[in-house]
Order: C-alpha cells, then structure tokens, then sequence
C-alpha cells in the first residue's frame, strides 16, 4: 500500500513507526525533556524565531558524539525517506516497467527537538538546506491523550490559488488551499521542504514532543536489478 499522496500536487509521505519503535520515541522524549530542564534551570530559553513559545534543542548530525537517542531518531526518519522517494519513482508513470531498483542516497541531515505547551504555535515557514532539494521531516514522540487541534498546516504554495479559495476546484477538495494534519505519538511526516507550513495551537493536557530533521539530498541514483525493464524485454 503506498503511503504517498500528492497535494497542490506535491507529494507528501504520511506513516508511522513501527511498534518496536515507540520505545525509541519515548526514550528521546525523556532526554529531550530532560534537556529542556536543564535549560530551564541554567536560565536558558532557546528558540530559533519560528515559534512563540516553548523550548527548542540544539541542532543535531548523526556522528558519534550525538546521543544514541537522536541517531535513532535519525535512523528511523532516513528509513521512512528512503520509502518515500521509493514510492515516488514508482508512483511516477515514467518508471513504470523499469522493474525492481535500488536506491543509492547520499543526504546531508540535521535535526533538531521542539517541545510545546497548549496554545504553542509555529509560524509560517519553509525548510532549505544548501542542497536544491530538501525534505523536511516531522516524527511525533509524544502527543498528549486527548490533545485538540495542534495540527501542521501544510499551504498551497501556489499563492495566487490561495487567494482564490472558493473555486469549484476547491470546492470539491481537488485543490485545496490549505491541509491540515493531526498530530498523534508515532506517526512521521515527509513533505518538501519548500512547502509553507505553520502549526495551530492546541488544547490538551500535558505537552507534545516532536523531532524535526531537514533531509538535504547530495546525490540520488537508481540501479535497475536483473530482471530490468519488462517494457524493454518485450520490444526486443
Ligand atoms: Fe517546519
């Protein structure tokens, strides 16, 4: 089943990890709490100008000296990006029949942990790398039971469609201006990161973990397994 859909149309990937996982995401929720306490106490309340409240980590690579948690983390968001950019290809009429591939990806990662309160909310903004193409990624460790609202807005970056809401088009949900989606603990976003985004405020109790990572690709290229093109083996 693909987990892939096309929005304005832009693909956006939408999934969940897998039950082995949640330990993983529960893990990192405690560091980064523990982070954001020490923060606390040291006097220090970082943000980086997106939010209006709540804390903000560090930023973060995968290496060696990054806490085991966050590579995890790292880990499970390159697995769900290497799926979508596998669905994408094959979703794309222009691969059809080239048969089964494998993926070499090179990407430059970095990323970072954001923890709100009720009635947090994320401006309007886009993700960019030095990279020309780069996709943004959002994996939700801790959603509070019961939470309303919160959700990532996703923008038609179209803004000339956007002004003109009321068309038959959107009407009938063919072309929508914005798409909202509800956060829950497990569930992984992938979306372009040249996509507006922003994120509405909540109402729950307790507050929500999330990670975010910037995947900027370096270098893509696919390599076609024995049984190659089926379309090509049926011209010659
Ligand atoms: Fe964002």
């Amino acid at each position: 089943m693909s987990n892939v859909n096309y929005l304005f149309p832009l693909p956006l990937y939408k999934s969940q990890v897998n039950t082995q996982q949640f330990s993983v995401l529960s893990n990192a929720a405690e560091y980064f709490t523990e982070q954001s306490r020490e923060h606390f106490l040291n006097g220090l309340n970082i943000h980086n100008g997106q939010s209006n409240t709540g804390w903000h980590s560090e930023f973060y690579r995968i290496s060696d000296e990054t806490p085991s948690q966050i590579n995890d983390l790292f880990h499970i968001a390159s697995t769900h990006l290497r799926e979508f950019i596998k669905q994408i290809i094959r979703n794309d009429e222009r691969a059809i029949g080239f048969g089964d591939f494998d993926l070499s990806l090179e990407t430059h990662e970095m990323g970072w942990a954001i923890i709100n309160l009720p009635g947090d909310v994320a401006f309007s903004h886009i993700h960019t790398t030095i990279y020309r193409d780069t996709y943004a990624c959002v994996l939700y460790l801790q959603v509070p039971d019961g939470c309303k609202g919160g959700e990532l807005r996703l923008a038609n970056p179209d803004i000339g469609f956007r002004s003109s809401i009321g068309t038959t088009m959107a009407q009938l949900g063919l072309c929508t201006t914005y798409r909202k989606i509800k956060p829950e603990t497990g569930n992984i976003l992938i979306f372009p990161g040249t996509l507006p985004h922003d994120v509405l405020p909540f109402e729950a109790k307790g507050h929500r973990i999330a990670f975010a990572c910037n995947f900027g690709i370096k270098s893509m290229s696919l390599s076609y397994l024995k049984d190659g093109c089926s379309i090509c083996k049926q011209i010659y």
